[in-house]
């Protein structure tokens, strides 16, 4: 089966979304890690809902919300200055330090390369051009487009429309193991990035592929790409 082109999910995938606990931690001592954790497991459970529910609002506002339940969660008090600190920072998030060299590779190979992600475009983009990546990506695709979040069918669709190929001719790379269910359940080809050493989610299906890096992602796609 031909490899057509390669879809990366973006938040801890290609950025680390926990790269914001430090500033978190500076804010709120002692308080950073349990604050990133939580705002990071709110907007999630908040995109599901949203979109389940057909009440749909854009990533941004999503990770404003899950930032205000967090704050409150932990009784902390997030004042408008503190507010738009985090969500500056979530703007620009860090990238993984082995990004630029992985996608080189896979450039260099010739494979289109995107991002289907819930960020909205502004996210997407400010997050790219911030952690330098900005020319690696023929294409970036927002959810923004079709109003639902993945794991919803009409999210994943945006990857073959756009390459004009079947699912499984594009491989989807996330770190988020839900995510992956979705895309493999979708009929992508798959690989799960374990970047913290997590188990497999049980939901009776599995990714084709499970590594730790953008490294395994790039041997894997150009394995595929040789078939
Ligand atoms: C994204 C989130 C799910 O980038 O990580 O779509």
């Amino acid at each position: 089966m031909p490899l057509k082109a390669i879809a990366f999910d973006a938040y801890g995938t290609l950025f680390d979304v926990y790269s914001v606990g430090a500033l978190a931690e500076e804010m709120f001592p002692a308080k950073g890690a349990q604050l990133a954790t939580i705002w990071r497991d709110k907007q999630i459970e908040y995109t599901r809902l949203r979109t389940l529910c057909d009440q749909y609002a854009d990533f941004w506002q999503v990770t404003e919300d899950a930032l205000v339940y967090g704050c409150a969660a932990l009784g902390l008090t997030l004042d408008e200055p503190a507010r738009a600190r985090l969500m500056g920072a979530y703007a620009e998030l860090k990238a993984f330090p082995e990004n630029a060299h992985e996608l080189t590779r896979l450039k260099v190979a010739g494979v289109p390369l995107s991002i289907l992600s819930n960020g909205t475009p502004w996210m997407l983009e400010q997050a790219v051009n911030a952690s330098g990546l900005s020319g690696f990506f023929d294409h970036v695709l927002s959810v923004d487009r079709v109003k639902k979040f993945k794991t919803a069918p009409e999210a994943y669709q945006m990857g073959p429309d756009t390459f004009d190929c079947a699912a499984c001719d594009v491989l989807f790379v996330s770190s988020n193991c839900w995510d992956i269910c979705g895309a493999t359940w979708f009929g992508y080809r798959t690989i799960w990035l374990n970047r913290y050493g997590l188990p497999l989610e049980q939901l009776g299906i599995e990714p084709h592929r499970i590594g730790t890096s953008l490294s395994d992602v790039a041997d894997f796609a150009l394995e595929l790409a040789q078939e």
